[in-house]
């Protein structure tokens, strides 16, 4: 495998496929994956599970081997924060909202940081998962802003929206980069703002 001689990095790095999750919850979290994220299963068992949403094989397997304990305070413990999707378009993602809203699927934060509007969620053994769109439509265009805009620094965590004024706004008319630029200064802010980013305790 060639690498770069000045980092030390592969040449030619893998992708990112898959995360896999264990689980006591396998029907409930193949339910909801396949709700929340379109993920279907190519193969299902009350032991193992493979889902995808995509051309990939699968993109979550879930496992439930025996002797498996729930988390004590998955919250507060180091490891996966959450996984993330990706719409297209703006108005897919909040279509999405809308519909997730719809089967009483709420979020628990909501934060526009500035490459991407973001909804997280948690699943039936509290992952997150985040539900996303780019700030700018454009990969290139976010990672140099990531990278390089000192807006970004200033504020690398986000600003805390309500969905529901996001849905007003798109109503009233106004197009996706006002409302993120809106989103990000803070004109959408919740009723109450969430005190800390830590996976609230479902476990
Ligand atoms: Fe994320």
């Amino acid at each position: 495998m060639p690498e770069n001689q000045s980092t030390g990095f592969p040449a030619n790095p893998p992708r990112l496929h898959h995360t896999t999750f264990t689980t006591l919850r396998m029907k409930e979290m193949v339910e909801w994956y396949g709700l929340v994220c379109g993920l279907r299963p190519l193969f299902q068992s009350d032991e193992a599970s493979w889902l995808t949403n995509d051309e990939a094989n699968h993109r979550i397997a879930l496992l439930s081997p025996p002797g498996l304990k729930h988390p004590t305070d998955k919250g507060h413990e180091t490891g996966i924060h959450h996984t993330a999707f990706e719409f297209d378009s703006f108005d897919m993602w909040v279509n999405n909202y809308i519909r997730l809203r719809n089967h009483g699927i709420l979020p628990f934060l909501t934060l526009d940081h500035g490459l991407t509007m973001s909804i997280y969620y948690q699943d039936p053994d509290g992952n997150g998962v985040e539900i996303q769109v780019d700030g700018f439509g454009d990969w290139a265009a976010s990672s140099e802003w990531i990278a390089n805009d000192p807006d970004f620094a200033a504020n690398p965590i986000g600003t805390y929206f309500d969905p529901e004024k996001i849905v007003e706004a798109r109503e009233a008319g106004l197009s996706f980069q006002e409302i993120h630029a809106n989103a990000r200064k803070g004109d959408y802010l919740p009723a109450v703002i969430p005190e800390d980013i830590f996976l609230p305790e479902v476990w």
